[in-house]
């Protein structure tokens, strides 16, 4: 997440990167349960090109820097313009210790390979990079305590103090750490119920518990605080909000020297009351290159893409993509024979008939897939002659297999766009702390590095920082 080897200042970035997202916006702006919408305000190149595509040229489409022949000019343009705008991608480290590979003890069996694979990564990353330099390590968001868990085993003199929200959580992490740990590690960690801002009642309380941590390992007397503990904070799958609070307390702490969070689910940032987010757009370059009513069009479905799966898992089999594309088709048609009031669900007992789904569908089939409920009430509701009249409607418009088809060419088109909606989300936030470490007069060292192998954790990037 960085600025293309094609620009050289962000804003002129943002401004290209923005006037191309506003021109495709029917690309992200629906979820994909309303994707009609969408295919309506596909242009009509787009469509008869993908209505003609063989399955390999589908699979090598999001893959802009690969040659594709027969494209027309207006969907050329588009492939050029996002390899113009998406950074190259930067080949994996490979950090993980054989101390954490070679770790067959049963937890870590227990563990689903993907949780596996990001914990050995950045574990091994954060102890490369602290080893000699932190005395204490806040985990935000520490969830059941496996990263804290995977860096005693590299390391059984750190302090580590595990920040989650969620009390349950909490409590299971106390109990993992007093079961796994070695005794003489039991005094070093400490799991705290807190929810994470970056306000200053939070940051006292941090400031407190890390000082009964330090207190019960002897590091600090009775009247001594955690000032002089050089500090670093962490965290994997920071989720929402909690990656731009861990900048921000990374800023004003002034002992904590280092950075290293890993965030996900940008959909779930905050929003204020006219909707926009209040995290996003953040750094001076983008909120110019973006006016306050567009801040609007970069919505939850912009979002939800910017953190959906990486391009890395595109390529499949023609039938792969067409039951993909069926399924995806089909449940926007239920959705759009709606009114206002009303939403679908799909029928329990048919979740396992996925290989059976039309590709054509007709209206006796969504009846039987989809439990047609009130808004209001959630009560189930009986489908009426008016939903019929739109199933005909719509069909008639993609008839033949087009809904389905055009359905996975969008997907195809938002696997194309992906990584540069990431990276303006990301590379915002870099810029953003790098402002603000200016406006303090801080000077700090900040990059983002690929750590996970995007195929098994499309969520991939450590932002690190460091105070110089
Ligand atoms: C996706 S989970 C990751 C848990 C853990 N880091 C891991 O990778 O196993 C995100 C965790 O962050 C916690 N969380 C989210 N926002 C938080 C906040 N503002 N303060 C503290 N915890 C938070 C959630 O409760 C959840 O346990």
């Amino acid at each position: 997440m960085s600025l293309p080897s094609t620009f050289t200042s962000e804003e002129a970035y943002f401004k290209a990167a923005v006037d191309f997202l506003r021109s495709y916006a029917w690309i992200y702006r629906e979820a994909n349960t309303a994707c009609i919408k969408s295919l309506d305000a596909m242009p009509v190149q787009f469509k008869d090109y993908f209505l003609e595509l063989t399955n390999k040229e589908l699979n090598t489409f999001p893959f802009v820097h690969e040659h594709l022949d027969g494209c027309p000019t207006e969907v050329l343009r588009f492939r050029e313009q996002v390899a113009h705008l998406t950074p190259s991608i930067q080949t994996a480290p490979t950090t993980a210790c054989k101390a954490l590979t070679n770790d067959q003890s049963n937890h870590s069996r227990r563990m689903a390979p993907k949780k596996q694979h990001e914990i050995q990564e950045l574990a091994a990353n954060i102890h490369e990079h602290c080893a000699d330099r932190t005395q204490l390590i806040i985990d935000l968001g520490s969830g059941l305590g496996y990263l804290s868990e995977a860096l005693f085993k590299l390391n059984d003199n750190y302090m580590i103090l595990g920040l989650e929200a969620d009390e349950k959580r909490v409590r299971s992490a106390r109990i993992r750490s007093q079961q796994l740990l070695s005794p003489e590690t039991h005094l070093s960690i400490s799991y705290q119920q807190l929810f994470v801002t970056a306000a200053e009642n939070c940051r006292s309380q941090i400031e407190q518990f890390a000082t009964e941590l330090a207190r019960s390992k002897g590091l600090t007397t009775k009247t001594a605080t955690t000032t002089e503990l050089s500090t670093t904070l962490i965290g994997l799958h920071a989720c929402a909000d909690l990656s731009i609070n861990a900048m921000l307390l990374f800023l004003s702490i002034p002992q904590v020297q280092c950075l290293h969070i890993m965030p996900c689910c940008y959909h779930k940032l905050a929003l204020t009351e006219r909707g926009t987010f209040q995290n996003f757009p953040l750094s001076r370059a983008l909120r110019s290159a973006m006016s306050a009513d567009e801040a609007l069009s970069f919505n939850r479905p912009f979002m939800r893409l910017a953190c959906q799966q990486t391009n890395s898992r595109w390529r499949c089999d023609a039938l792969k993509h067409t039951q993909h594309g069926t399924q995806m088709w089909t449940r926007a048609l239920a959705s759009a024979l709606c009114d206002a009031n009303e939403l679908v669900k799909v029928k329990r007992y048919n979740l396992a008939q996925n290989d059976s789904i039309q590709n054509n569908p007709l209206y006796e089939y969504v009846q039987q897939r989809f439990q047609l409920h009130s808004q209001q009430t959630g009560d189930p509701l009986d489908w009426r002659a008016v939903h019929e009249q739109r199933f005909a409607e719509l069909t008639g418009r993609y008839s033949d297999g087009k809904g389905a088809r055009l359905a996975e060419a969008l997907c195809c088109l938002q696997a194309t766009i992906q990584q540069l909606c990431e990276n303006v989300v990301l590379y915002d936030r870099l810029c953003y702390l790098q402002e603000l470490a200016a406006v303090q007069h801080l000077s700090v060292e900040v990059r983002y590095e690929k750590l996970f192998d995007e195929k098994l954790s499309p969520r991939c990037r450590v932002l690190i920082a460091e105070k110089l």
